[in-house]
């Protein structure tokens, strides 16, 4: 039987309004598909359109032009609060700021996205407290995020992004507020997660470093697609390719 991906893109194009009149595009003709059980890292300097990329996967922003199906359905010109439905179903978000409600318990965090489920609250606390169980933060559910280090806080944001059993995990710069030490400990985790139980994942970073943890790396270069395969050996096989698509 042939597999449904997780994420069809055909042709996407992006356009902003300029202030001074006109239009600015920022992604040329983005097309890739991703199966369920990937690790794809998105990487590309600054400015190259990772973000703008990453709104349109993650239902958060609509493209100009092309066709976008998430899981078989074609979800390009949906509405804003049909899209806000999707995002809650099929995606869990990672930021790079964890993103986290200040002035709520660890539990309360985990537990957010499934309000909109409807689901009674003994669910909802079960779930989260597996959640937490999970990234190993079981003892911590009463604590406050200030009270947690920057790497606990992205467990938590991860536990919430897994809370609502999505398709697929979005992360943009999961490791940018990290030092290196704990954000290596979250990139593991994130290759745990995809191996062990095959979650989906894909990983925006402009560091050829991190990139290496997925299993896959498409690369963006001023808007537009360079590399799209295995992780490559050194970083030089995807600076060429950026050099090849400068240089037509
Ligand atoms: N809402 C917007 N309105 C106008 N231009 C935008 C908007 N969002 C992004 N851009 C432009 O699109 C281009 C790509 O931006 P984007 O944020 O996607 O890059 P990025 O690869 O994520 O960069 P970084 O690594 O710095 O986060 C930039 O030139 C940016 O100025
Ligand atoms: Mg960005």
């Amino acid at each position: 039987m042939k597999q449904v991906p997780v994420i069809s893109m055909k042709k996407i194009c992006k356009s902003f309004p300029l202030e001074i009149g006109g239009q600015q595009q920022v992604l040329f003709d983005i097309t890739f598909s991703i199966n369920p059980g990937e690790f794809v890292a998105i990487m590309g300097p600054s400015g190259s359109g990772k973000s703008t990329c990453m709104n349109i996967v993650g239902a958060l922003d609509s493209a100009s032009s092309g066709v976008y199906e998430l899981y078989g359905k074609d979800i390009t010109t949906l509405l804003p609060d049909e899209l806000a439905k999707i995002r809650n179903e099929y995606i869990g978000f990672v930021f790079q700021n964890f993103n986290l409600l200040p002035k709520r318990s660890i539990l309360d965090n985990v537990m957010l996205p499934l309000m909109y489920r409807g689901l009674p609250i003994v669910e909802r606390e079960q779930r989260a407290r597996a959640m937490l169980k999970l990234v190993g933060l079981e003892n911590f559910e009463t604590y406050l995020p200030t009270q947690l280090s920057g790497g606990m806080k992205q467990r938590v944001a991860i536990a919430r992004a897994l809370a609502g059993d999505p398709k697929l995990i979005l992360a943009d710069e999961p490791t940018g507020a990290l030092d290196s030490k704990m954000g290596n400990e979250i990139l593991k985790f994130f290759k745990k997660l995809n191996k062990d139980l095959g979650i989906t994942i894909i990983m925006i970073t402009h560091e050829f470093e991190i990139a290496k943890y997925a299993n896959r790396v498409i690369h963006i270069y001023d808007g537009r697609m360079t590399y799209d395969g295995p992780v490559p050996k050194t970083e030089s096989v995807l600076l060429k390719s950026e050099k090849r698509a400068h240089n037509k």
